[in-house]
């Protein structure tokens, strides 16, 4: 119960001779649930005894002048705050409850007729949850160093080198791949004759043909399902920088699931909520509130009809802005955006030149749009040259006319490998060869780029250099939905042509709110500096995580300012022991597999935040390193990045000269990099802000 005493003999009289400091213990505070604790707190206050506090004076010694009277209640005021910011600042109030007593500290005279003058008295417990709550979806800064500026720095972008395991684990990877595959056939076999019963969904029935074919299938019965409780874990709460699981458990081999009723409140590193936009409460949230007051939860009808509001025409202007063109649209689904985009702007006689690992939704959309497709390898500017040139040579395939079109696809940044576009290259090509650009920024949108602009405020490339910049709004903004954004005749026709807008639904208000509040935060027109606060946090932690990754020997793909830090696990066995190791510890992650990546490839995925500081990013450091040794994942080479800090007395110019001249054996030493925990933590602050080695 909170006791909060009034000193009877108090004065704030800045003459009085005799001041005290009572300190008086309170009880902490409950650990963070939903239900309110405020409700208990504003039950009748207990007023203190005058006589406690006449015998806590006389035994206190007190500063004798008002100036010594401050600096002592300022240092109190240090020391009783300092274990509080602790609590708040705690990985989880679920996770280490509060068991601190805090202090109110008042200044008081002899005099018992004048009240007290409380100096500092703690947050009140509804104060305390509410902030915990808060940073449990936005953590408090660590340290004004914890920032960097997202940019390419210097003259050429480098191809992220891929390091490559010892040849034991591609081995035992394709060797666990083909007995999982072999037991899976032989259970098919049996379980067709034996069990009839669990085959008949895939089987002919009645003259029907089956509905899903058990070849079709295999995968997710055989391969996926072994490891199905580590996906789709369901939720509760907001995706900030903690995530709440609702625990789930199967007693069929991961057939069903069941819920516990219990939740488990972990480290969020694994959703696409790069500014840390997924909160429930502040300015964001308070304008989404205020907008849906104004204009309801639907427009109820799409955008052609009457379902464009003043909200939609502001929204689609501040994107245009925000990207650098001249208009913009808005879709209610990124997804929908690429596969609705693409019948519209290209068809019959039009070739799509397309980068290997682009996402499902392009591939959807420049399938229905009836144009030619051609690949070229991830980010492989050379072959994509080669390509074009064949193209251009060869002309539309039978009549070798001149292709009507030419859409070269890539994306900002790639969502499973952490790498992104080389758009300095890409638009070198552009002027060569005449070529429409197309740039999905989904992930790159906010996430990249001094001002979060994207890759073309990354490399600073102005964006006119790109015929269409696509974007989606569900990851840096909070929201839902995706944009296109172009020149001014290219939208207008997109307005008439795409389906997607024609037939669909038109964006929400409360979904658009919360794209214009993002936006202006973001571009500093409301509440100036926190919108480049998120934007230098997320780039900072995105650096440190993938540096402490590299040192501590995981091989990491992708490039260094990426805030998808994907690191490869391979043995598909990995993927849930890793995942129920990293639960164990409390943290959330994503393990991908086959086929979202190459078969052997397997990994899991970082998603760092905003939200997130270092102390999170440490704790997952350790996490990574103990469950590194344990399933013997530390296989880097040091080709890739992490090695050792040069020996003294070598400088970065002598390394050259060092490394032909030194002894195999130093060189391997130094090359492979197996950092201790102390020291990267130690040094990550100050290495994050050079060129990472
Ligand atoms: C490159 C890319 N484009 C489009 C999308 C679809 O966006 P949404 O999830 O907002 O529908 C995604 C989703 O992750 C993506 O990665």
């Amino acid at each position: 119960m909170l006791r909060r005493q009034m000193n009877p003999f108090a004065s704030n009289n800045a003459s009085a001779t005799t001041a005290t400091i009572t300190v008086l213990p309170l009880d902490p505070p409950p650990p963070y649930s939903e239900k309110p604790y405020i409700e208990k707190l504003e039950g009748p206050r207990r007023l203190s005894s005058p006589k406690i506090n006449k015998i806590a004076n006389f035994f206190i010694t007190s500063p004798k002048t008002k100036s010594e009277a401050q600096s002592a209640a300022t240092a109190l005021k240090l020391a009783a705050s300092a274990p509080y910011q602790g609590q708040l600042n705690a990985p989880s109030p679920q996770i280490k409850s509060p068991s601190l007593s805090l202090p109110t500290i008042c200044l008081s005279t002899s005099h018992t007729d004048e009240p007290p003058t409380t100096l500092w008295s703690p947050p009140s417990h509804a104060d305390a949850r509410r902030k915990a709550k808060e940073h449990a979806q936005f953590a408090p800064l660590g340290h004004p160093s914890h920032r960097y500026t997202s940019k390419h720095v210097g003259k050429e972008f480098p191809e992220p080198l891929m390091d490559e395991p010892p040849y034991y684990y591609l081995l035992t990877t394709y060797i666990s791949y083909l007995i999982l595959i072999v037991f899976g056939h032989v259970r098919d076999y049996f379980g067709k004759r034996f069990r009839p019963q669990h085959y008949r969904h895939l089987q002919a029935r009645n003259g029907y043909a089956p509905l899903n074919s058990d070849f079709d299938n295999f995968y997710v019965r055989r391969l996926k399902m072994r490891i199905n409780d580590c996906f789709s874990r369901p939720i509760t709460g907001t995706p900030g920088r903690y995530i709440t699981l609702l625990d789930r458990q199967s007693n069929d081999f991961n057939l069903h699931f069941k819920l516990t009723g219990t939740t488990t409140e972990t480290l969020n590193m694994s959703s696409y909520n790069y500014l840390g936009f997924a909160q429930s409460e502040g300015p964001c949230a308070d304008f989404v509130e205020e907008q849906v007051k104004k204009y309801g939860m639907t427009v109820a009808s799409p955008r052609g009809d009457v379902g464009t509001t003043e909200l939609h025409l502001e929204v689609e202007d501040l994107v245009a802005k925000f990207v650098g063109k001249e208009s913009a649209m808005v879709f209610s689904m990124g997804f929908a955006t690429n596969a609705s985009s693409f019948p519209a702007l290209i068809g019959n006689g039009c070739l799509v030149i397309s980068d290997e690992l682009n996402h499902a939704s392009i591939r959807f959309g420049v399938r229905l749009s009836g144009a030619m497709i051609s690949m070229f390898k991830h980010n492989d500017i050379k072959e994509l040259e080669k390509v074009l040139r064949n193209s251009i040579a060869q002309g539309q395939p039978r009549t070798h006319r001149p292709w009507r079109k030419i859409l070269v696809v890539v994306e900002g940044l790639y969502s499973m490998e952490g790498s992104m576009c080389n758009l300095p290259g890409l638009i070198g090509l552009k002027k060569k060869y005449k070529f429409n650009l197309f740039v999905d920024e989904a992930h790159s949108i906010g996430a990249l780029g001094p001002g979060g602009r994207g890759v073309c405020d990354y490399f600073n490339i102005d964006p006119c250099e790109v015929d269409v910049l696509m974007g989606t709004l569900t990851k840096s903004f909070g929201a839902n939905g995706g944009y296109l954004a172009g020149s001014k005749a290219m939208i207008d026709k997109l307005r008439l042509a795409n389906a997607g807008s024609i037939y669909g639904e038109s964006p929400a208000p409360a979904v658009l709110a919360q794209i214009s509040s993002a936006l202006r935060l973001i571009s500093g027109e409301v509440i100036p500096g926190q919108g480049e606060e998120r934007l230098q946090r997320l780039a900072f932690n995105s650096r440190y995580l993938r540096l402490g990754l590299k040192r501590l020997g995981f091989i990491v793909y992708g490039h260094d300012d990426s805030p998808i830090i994907p690191v490869l696990l391979y043995n598909p066995a990995k993927m849930p022991a890793f995942s129920h190791e990293m639960l164990k510890r409390k943290i959330s992650v994503v393990v991908v597999g086959y086929p979202a990546t190459p078969l052997v490839s397997s990994r899991a995925r970082f998603c760092v935040s905003a939200a997130h500081n270092k102390d999170d990013l440490d704790r997952l450091l350790e996490a990574c390193d103990e469950i590194g040794n344990l399933l013997q994942l530390k296989f880097s080479s040091g080709n890739a990045g992490g090695a050792l800090p040069l020996p003294e007395g070598v400088t970065a110019d002598m390394e050259k000269e060092w490394k032909r001249t030194a002894k195999p054996q130093d060189l391997i030493e130094y090359q492979r990099p197996r950092w201790k925990l102390d020291e990267i933590l130690k040094r990550g602050v100050q290495d994050v802000k050079v060129p990472l080695r």
